[in-house]
């Protein structure tokens, strides 16, 4: 018996196939959202399925966030999920799914804003929201993954830093508003895994973090886990960042 049901949004590739896999590793039935990344999600359960003796460790789940029928559709087939696994409710709610794109800031127009607001705020938060009965009833946890940015200027991404910061603020608001039953809580990568479009931009930030080396997503990942498994945390955001937050 599975020790509940957790959803990961965008948790087919990259550090959502981590997070994914940590979980189910911990024993965990993860609901494993995808929007393009539909084969590397199925193989990633398949993987995992022999690794664990056949038993079956999640599914995937098929919803484009960006429109609210995609959102609909979300929340309609994971509360089928939980259903069919017999389960109490939400047992742990990932906030993965993310855009990354650099743009100027004179150049951003209003769609690309409203789509960073759009995945970053709007979705995790209509999405907490909807399964807020059913996160209580499993005396469940929230995650949403925020990054290193907060205070600082990171050229050609306000539109993205800026969501961030909103999704940051909406997890500590909600640890307060769906508590004691609910823990919320944000992990913060550093330096994980570059976008295709800035490998100079990450060969020097990784220069500056104190470890000297760039993180991997088990190490993301297994903060995920941490933060799932810590029932007195609740409010915090824990950065997995090599130390480059306090670097000088
Ligand atoms: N990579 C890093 O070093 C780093 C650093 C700091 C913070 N983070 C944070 O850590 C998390 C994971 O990072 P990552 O680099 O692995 O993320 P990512 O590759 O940029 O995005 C994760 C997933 O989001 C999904 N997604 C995007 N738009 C969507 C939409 N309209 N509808 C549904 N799903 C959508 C995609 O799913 P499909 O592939 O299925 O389309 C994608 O695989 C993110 O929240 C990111 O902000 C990462």
């Amino acid at each position: 018996m599975a020790k509940g049901v957790a959803l990961v949004t965008g948790g087919g590739r990259r550090i959502g196939a981590e997070i994914t896999s940590e979980l189910i590793d911990d024993g965990w039935y993860v609901l494993v959202h995808v929007r393009q990344s539909y084969e590397e999600a199925n193989k990633l359960l398949s993987q995992k399925s022999k690794q664990h003796g056949g038993i079956e460790c999640g599914s995937v789940v098929i919803a484009d966030l960006s429109t609210d029928e995609g959102l609909a559709s979300l929340i309609e087939q994971t509360n089928a999920a939980i259903l069919t696994q017999k389960a109490e409710g939400l047992g742990a709610l990932i906030h993965n799914a993310s855009i990354y794109k650099s743009n100027d800031y004179g150049s951003v127009d209003l769609a690309e804003l409203r789509m960073n607001t759009r995945i970053h705020i709007e979705v995790p938060f209509l999405l907490t929201q909807a399964f807020a009965v059913s996160l209580r009833a499993a005396s469940g946890c929230v995650i949403g993954m925020v990054d290193t940015s907060l205070g600082r200027a990171w050229k050609g991404l306000s539109h993205y830093t800026a969501t961030k910061a909103g999704l940051r603020q909406l997890m500590m608001n909600l640890a307060g508003d769906l508590a004691p039953d609910v823990r919320v809580n944000c992990v913060a990568p550093g330096a994980i895994m570059a976008a295709p479009w800035e490998a100079e931009h990450f060969a020097s930030v990784i220069e500056k973090v104190p470890l000297g080396r760039g993180g991997s997503p088990v190490d993301v990942a297994k903060a995920v886990l941490f933060l799932i498994q810590s029932d007195y945390l609740s409010g915090q955001v824990l950065n997995v960042d090599g130390g480059w937050t306090v670097a000088p």
